[in-house]
């Protein structure tokens, strides 16, 4: 922070240590994102969880990442499929949200989805879907930080997308 001035000294001020798991959590809430569903059909049928971590990487390769959970017992699942489908959500898509996470684990019933034949399960009316396979995986302390190779994608710029801000869902407004 040094040769920094004005504001940035009172941010100095209020720095504290990052040892704290729930200022960490509560400040990571301060960067908003969006939310994908990564899902896939393996044998028992489609399976599905929620990021938000899903960030752009590379466009030649086409590449992109999202970070997991080491102990998801969702992504011990998914990382075996031959191709993931990631769905960005769009606005009014709150209520795969509360499917993805409440119980039972049904996650997909009465939810409309689309399958390629190679397995990636993608859902309807998302802002864009893309069908990838897992490039890598680095272990990134608690998470696994997953890079995916992108084989096929079509996006709908002009759809409004879910935002994940505060630990809350929003949409964009003008
Ligand atoms: C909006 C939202 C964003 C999430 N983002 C992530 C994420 O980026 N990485 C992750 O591992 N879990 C994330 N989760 C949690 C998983 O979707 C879900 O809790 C997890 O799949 C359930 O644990 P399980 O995999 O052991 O069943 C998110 C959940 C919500 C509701």
């Amino acid at each position: 922070m040094a040769g920094m001035s004005g504001s940035a000294s009172v941010a100095e001020a209020s720095l504290t240590p990052a040892g704290d798991t729930a200022d960490l959590r509560s400040a990571f809430a301060c960067f908003p994102s969006g939310v994908a569903a990564v899902c896939a059909r393996l044998d028992s049928g489609p399976v599905g969880m929620l990021v938000s971590s899903f960030t752009s990487v590379s466009l030649q390769p086409a590449l992109a990442s999202i970070s997991v959970m080491e102990s998801s017992r969702t992504w011990a699942r998914l990382r075996r499929a031959r191709r993931l489908g990631i769905s960005f959500l769009a606005h009014d898509q709150h209520h795969v949200c509360t499917q993805f996470t409440s119980q039972p684990l049904d996650r997909f019933a009465g939810l409309d989805i689309a399958q390629t034949t190679d397995g990636a399960v993608l859902l309807p009316d998302a802002t864009a879907w893309l069908d990838c396979s897992v490039h890598d995986e680095v272990p990134a302390g608690d998470h696994v930080i997953v890079l995916l190779r992108i084989h096929a994608l079509h996006g709908r710029p002009a759809a409004s997308p879910l935002v994940f801000h505060g630990s809350e869902f929003h949409q964009l407004s003008a």
